[in-house]
């Protein structure tokens, strides 16, 4: 069977695969893990990278064109270069792209590159290393700085800064503005969303809030957007080589032209990053047959919610860290 294209119930069209490949980091970011970490799944409950490739491939052939690496950190997996180069083999995918802490970036921006990644985003949420030290518990912030220059260095475009904006810590935009005077690179402010993880649910602060703190920079000018599926809008300042962006998803403004499909790293094909409707395709995975599988992607793009505010009850069932954002 070949479909090239699916749109669901709404009409959007769903093109982009967001793949969790693991749920380990070696970070443990206040907002998105605890210091101890999320209870490992078992081992055997995770996708092998065989899995992994073959749901890609039949992915593709129900119209994902681009494909995105998150994690957990998706560097601490053994083999991610080697995974990057195979989904990059597979015809209908244009774009191999990932999320990273980038803390281990300067050690794989080449191989990286090589194999078929055209453009990282890299977590940043504090150009102060007190604060970043703080935010993530266990990371140095001149590492994940080391990642974002090698990923430049080796050419990767757009290189995307994601900042999640916590009041008094990572809402101090005026260094990450520098930041994009000094290199080219895309800052992206991310409201943060409480439903993950509870602890600092105070810590919010809104985009409209944001938005007013960029335009207050003064100079701004209304870019075009960098290369990218994500829901991000832009700004730039006069004579900036970046832009500074933001990404509101409290009101669920950009579910409406929402294109992606979610795997965990334990095979649930999630439907919406807001909704614990999970497809398991493990059992099609492991001795099932092809049309089981594409009949499991067509069933999660069909029952994919209208917004984010539907399906949903109560506190969602897994940490970010285990969806991939
Ligand atoms: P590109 O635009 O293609 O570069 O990627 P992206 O912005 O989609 O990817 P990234 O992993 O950098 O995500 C940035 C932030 O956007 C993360 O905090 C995600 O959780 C958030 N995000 C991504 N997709 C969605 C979504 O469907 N809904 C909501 N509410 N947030 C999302
Ligand atoms: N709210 C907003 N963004 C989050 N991220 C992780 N947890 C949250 C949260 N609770 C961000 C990470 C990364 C991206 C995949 O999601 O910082 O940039
Ligand atoms: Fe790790 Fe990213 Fe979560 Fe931080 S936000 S703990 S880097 S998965």
């Amino acid at each position: 069977m070949h479909v090239s294209e699916l749109h669901d119930t709404y009409d959007r069209k769903i093109d982009y695969l967001r793949l969790s490949i693991t749920d380990r980091c070696n970070l443990r970011c206040r907002y998105c893990m605890p210091e101890e970490g999320v209870a490992a799944k078992p081992h055997t409950n995770m996708m092998s990278y065989e899995e992994i490739i073959a749901f890609s491939h039949m992915a593709a052939q129900a119209g994902i064109t681009r494909i995105r690496l998150t994690g957990g950190e998706p560097l601490v997996r053994k083999g991610v270069v080697d995974l990057v180069s195979s989904l990059s083999d597979i015809k209908e995918i244009q774009e191999v792209s990932m999320t990273t802490n980038g803390i281990l970036l300067e050690k794989y921006a080449v191989d990286l590159w090589k194999a078929g990644l055209k453009r990282v985003n890299i977590s940043i949420d504090s150009l102060d290393p007190k604060i970043y030290k703080d935010l993530t518990r266990w990371g140095k912030l001149e590492d994940a700085l080391a990642g974002m220059e090698a990923a430049l260095k080796v050419g990767m475009n757009p290189v995307k800064v994601n900042v999640v904006a916590l009041k008094g810590a990572s809402d101090n935009i005026e260094p990450f503005a520098q930041l994009t005077m000094d290199y080219p690179v895309h800052v992206r402010f991310i409201e943060y969303m409480p439903a993950f993880y509870e602890e600092e649910k105070d810590d919010f602060i809104s985009a409209e809030e944001l938005e007013a703190k960029i335009k207050a920079l003064g100079s701004i000018e209304n870019p075009d957007s960098p290369v990218g599926a994500g829901p991000a809008r832009y700004f730039k300042i006069a004579g900036s080589k970046g832009t500074l962006g933001l990404i509101g998803s409290s009101k669920g403004h950009f579910c409406n032209s929402c294109n992606r499909l979610r795997l965990t790293a334990d095979g649930k094909l999630r439907t919406c990053l807001f909704s614990d409707q999970e497809i398991d395709l493990l059992p099609a995975l492991r001795g099932g047959h092809p049309k089981d599988l594409m009949e499991l992607i067509e069933k999660a793009i069909k029952e994919k919610p209208k917004d984010r505010f539907a399906k949903r009850e109560g506190k969602i069932g897994r940490k970010m860290s285990q969806i991939g954002g």
